[in-house]
């Protein structure tokens, strides 16, 4: 999600090559071999019931280079893809999402109503992932909504602002759930589907785990603490091994309203008068926190939604903590516990690590409907030598004490960003998609970047966050000392994002290849191949240490081998993000959000028409990208 919508878009469009735009056909990048299976080797194969990357793919051709030529980047307004690939949008915001007698068409003046939005696709599409129904063939997408822009949410945008409008921002809020299939002619929607499914801004769910029914978790309208209504700013996701989705609630106080002074918590959580400008508190008061102090509590959390069944409850599991949560990045121990890596993407947050008590048991999410109740969260602290610690955040475990705050471990949860403080965990440059290697176990996390690092009173550069005024981020990587559950790691650089050809781009951690910065989606595919997506703030595209990045991209790298290839460049404003395969690794799904952003855009709905009309001509709307190859081979080989 863009951070500065008051700042001015970049008016740079040139298409300045660089020194890495010539695509070199004797580049080439050796995908790792012995993979069997799409999830075997993360998720311990038997385990499997119906998981994204559930089958066999056995067509990832073993030992095969990545093959594709690099795409040079330039500005324009489609999705750029290599020679013999091809690009199709397959859902849009505003589409139906395919429930039977419910598919109103979307209007392109914005005029649907609240009703109608409730059962198209929501807004600005952003973790993803595929779930099997007929393997590579059919399936269902599971796709999050972030964030509204109200200017092309509705006719007029914001100049008028109504209860109406309110409904219509809740309802393009959440997770859409869509059944896609493979024909003929191309993947297709497919319409109606029982298991066509939008969760909203208002869907009824479940709190579960420690901070379930704590006092900071009951409001007015929920005494038990353990009801709420609704997810917010669903930015990345996770998949579970017993064929569950996961969906991650970021910048969830932008929605809140808070007093003119707020208490410590609210402080420390960025509680602010008038939030982002979201102004649902003038029409539903529950987002009104000075006259319901605790609602804010109730957001913040990893989501547990099971797409095969519509009828299911979503549940919030605060075992997991609370955070602006960006991704939750599921792996198995050995012996088959659940491990969730998490980045929380604030400026100085932390990265956290989940280990679930009990081992996942074959039976899917029937036979491990409590797993992410139970077990133990830590935040990573890095040290200056390498190596690294996972501090638990248990009540009564060092300074967690009810002394200092923490009465029990429900507070403990719920003031996850207080407890790591007090731990002294590593303040990161706003930890975003973490991705654990199937093959090797490394596990990495995007820092996009934290132009506050080493500012007037901000932290300053660290062993980890080794630069200051880093507009570019980096992606960090480290290794658990023994199994996933280890409680001390080593970490290195993977790699210092930036144009070598601009001066404050260093080379570390010997990655070569094509320019990127803002790194933000991150996936390591079965075979291996890290995928990387990005999101450069529009403010910021084309300009300054981005002088040769006018649009968002995407990369893949062989981490064993250290370059980094442009695989596909996004429409004029957007962010490249979502990434899913299909378990042949024939299909590619991805997301494109927010093409036309503009620093107008919460307002006025004619403002990022000036800068896309991806993909339709008309109004810019956020969308899932369907890829495959020409020759119906395997994506990147
Ligand atoms: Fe929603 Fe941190 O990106
Ligand atoms: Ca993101
Ligand atoms: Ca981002």
């Amino acid at each position: 999600m863009a951070k500065d919508f008051d700042l001015m878009e970049n008016s740079n469009r040139s298409a300045n090559p660089t020194i890495y735009d010539v695509s070199d056909p004797a580049r080439r990048i050796f995908v790792r071999g012995a993979l069997a299976s799409a999830t075997a080797a993360l998720f311990g194969g038997g385990l499997l019931a119906g998981c994204a990357s559930t089958g066999s793919s056995k067509a990832a051709a073993l030992g095969r280079d990545i093959g594709f030529a690099s795409v040079p980047m330039r500005d324009v307004d489609d999705v750029l893809v290599p020679p013999g690939y091809t690009a199709r949008v397959i859902c849009r915001w505003g589409d139906p999402v395919g429930i039977a007698g419910k598919m109103p068409a979307f209007k392109p003046d914005g005029s649907n109503s609240a009703e109608e939005q409730a059962v198209q696709l929501g807004m600005h599409h952003d973790g993803m992932a595929y779930f099997p129904l007929d393997g590579s063939r059919r399936g269902l997408l599971a796709i999050n909504h972030e964030y509204t822009d109200d200017g092309l949410l509705h006719p007029d945008g914001m100049k008028t602002w109504t209860a109406d409008k309110v409904r219509k921002a809740q309802a393009a809020h959440g997770v859409s759930i869509v059944e896609v299939e493979a024909t003929p002619n191309g993947w297709r929607q497919v319409l109606p589907s029982k298991y066509a499914r939008r969760i909203t801004a208002a869907t009824p769910m479940l709190i579960s785990g420690p901070a379930a029914g704590h006092t900071w978790m009951k409001t007015a309208a929920d005494p038990t603490g353990t009801r709420v209504l609704g997810t917010l700013n669903n930015c990345a996701n996770g998949y579970t091994p017993w064929g569950t989705y996961l969906t991650c609630e970021e910048n969830f106080i932008n929605y809140f309203h808070g007093p003119d002074n707020p208490d410590e918590h609210g402080k420390r959580w960025g509680l602010k008068k008038g939030g982002a400008g979201y102004r649902w508190h003038e029409f539903d008061e529950r987002f009104d926190a000075t006259k319901h102090p605790n609602e804010p509590n109730r957001f913040g959390w990893v989501v547990e939604i099971d797409p095969m069944d519509p009828s299911m409850t979503p549940i919030k599991r605060t075992a997991l903590g609370r955070a602006a949560h960006e991704g939750a990045t599921v792996a198995l121990t050995d012996d088959g516990r659940a491990v969730v890596y998490m980045g929380e993407d604030a400026r100085f947050e932390y990265i956290y690590k989940f280990v679930s008590r009990d081992r996942v048991k074959p039976g899917g999410f029937a036979a491990n409907r409590d797993l992410l109740d139970h077990g133990t969260l830590y935040v990573a602290k890095f040290n200056a030598d390498g190596t690294g610690e996972w501090l638990p955040l248990v009540h009564d475990r060092g300074p967690l004490t009810a002394a200092n705050g923490f009465a029990n471990q429900g507070a403990v949860l719920i003031k996850a960003r207080q407890a790591s403080d007090l731990l002294g965990a590593t303040k990161m440059d706003r930890p975003e998609w973490t991705a654990v290697d199937p093959i090797s176990k490394e596990v990495y996390c995007t820092l996009t970047n934290n132009s506050n690092r080493g500012r007037d009173k901000s932290p300053g550069v660290d062993a980890a966050n080794p630069r200051a005024n880093n507009t570019m981020g980096h992606i960090i990587r480290w290794k658990e000392s023994g199994d996933l559950d280890a409680t001390r790691f080593t970490w290195s650089h993977f790699v210092l994002a930036g144009d070598p050809s601009l001066p404050r781009a260093e080379a570390k951690g010997n990655i070569r290849g094509d320019i990127f910065g803002s790194p933000d989606g991150l996936w390591v595919d079965p075979r291996g191949v890290l995928w990387i997506q990005t999101d450069v703030s529009t403010s910021t595209l084309g300009k300054g240490d981005y002088v040769n990045l006018p649009n968002n991209q995407m990369l893949a790298c062989d981490p064993t081998k250290g370059e980094i290839r442009r695989f596909l460049v996004g429409p004029r404003g957007c962010e490249v993000t979502g990434i899913t395969m299909t378990p042949d690794l024939r299909t590619m799904f991805i997301n494109i959000q927010h093409p036309g952003e503009s620093p107008s855009e919460r307002s006025d709905p004619d403002e990022p028409m000036k800068f896309s009309r991806w993909p339709d001509g008309g109004r810019p709307r956020s969308a899932t990208v369907v890829i495959t190859k020409n020759d119906g081979g395997v994506i990147g080989l």
